[in-house]
């Protein structure tokens, strides 16, 4: 499903109505609602629901699509981005709110590890699933097709088994990062994509009128029951034939 909006503020304004039934609908049937969260513009696009009338943040639990390996407050940390942007304006217990380890900076390993061991520590109780089935896992694309931290032409691109791995050589600054895989995109109950600006004008077509290209964004496709739902403005969407 593919939802076009002329502008920011009307596209924030709709997906704060989406991920509010979401939320209503993961508390109802577990008592929580786990989200996945990317960097760059995502968390801006998640400022509408602030002031959103029955969001109950004390049951989210949230974790990092993909995270910058450098410290929680350097300006380059997806945690303090969203901390700028989300946390500092509502009230959310610090335990919900699903960090890396920074005292395994530097250990790449270690530290994808230990963030697969949080994953496995929220999820693997409740049904022992192969993989962590997130309830709304939020996406952005870069000009290059890439999402969370998997880049065109990557090895990443083909893992199957850890549901955590890190990059060294990111094209996209710093190098240094961890990422949820496929496998963790692809279980989650309701992928979004939220993709603005006329930057992204040219990959979108790419992405989803010729998938077969396999670029990193066209191979999320979740598996059934899960839902795949691109939040997109007129900009973004400018060349897209399917719109
Ligand atoms: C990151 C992101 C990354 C981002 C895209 C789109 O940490 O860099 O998680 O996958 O979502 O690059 O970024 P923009 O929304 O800033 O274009």
């Amino acid at each position: 499903t593919l939802y076009s909006f002329p502008n920011s503020p009307a596209l924030a304004d709709a997906l704060a109505t989406f991920i509010l039934k979401a939320q209503k609908e993961a508390i109802e049937k577990k008592g929580k609602f786990t989200v996945a969260l990317s960097g760059g513009t995502v968390p801006n696009t998640l400022t509408a629901l602030i002031h959103k009338h029955g969001i109950k943040w004390d049951k989210w639990q949230i974790f990092y699509v993909d995270e910058r390996v450098v410290p929680l407050d350097d300006p380059d940390s997806n945690h303090h981005l969203a901390s700028q942007t989300l946390y500092k304006h509502i009230h959310i217990p610090a335990k919900n709110i699903h960090t890396i380890d920074t005292t395994l900076l530097d250990d790449l390993e270690e530290l994808s590890d230990a963030y697969e061991k949080e994953l496995i520590h929220e999820f693997a109780q409740k049904d022992s699933a192969r993989f962590p089935i997130f309830d709304l896992v939020l996406l952005g694309v870069g000009p290059d097709g890439h999402t969370a931290s998997l880049f065109p032409g990557h090895e990443l691109l083909s893992e199957e088994d850890r549901w955590v791995a890190y990059i060294e050589d990111s094209p996209k600054p710093p190098p240094r990062r961890i990422t949820f895989t496929y496998p963790v995109l692809n279980h989650a109950a309701r992928v979004v994509f939220v993709v603005t600006g006329d930057a992204k004008a040219d990959v979108l077509p790419r992405i989803l009128d010729t998938p077969q290209e396999g670029l990193p964004a066209a191979r999320v496709r979740p598996v059934t029951p899960g839902q795949l739902v691109w939040f997109v403005d007129d900009a973004a969407s400018a060349k897209v034939a399917y719109a």
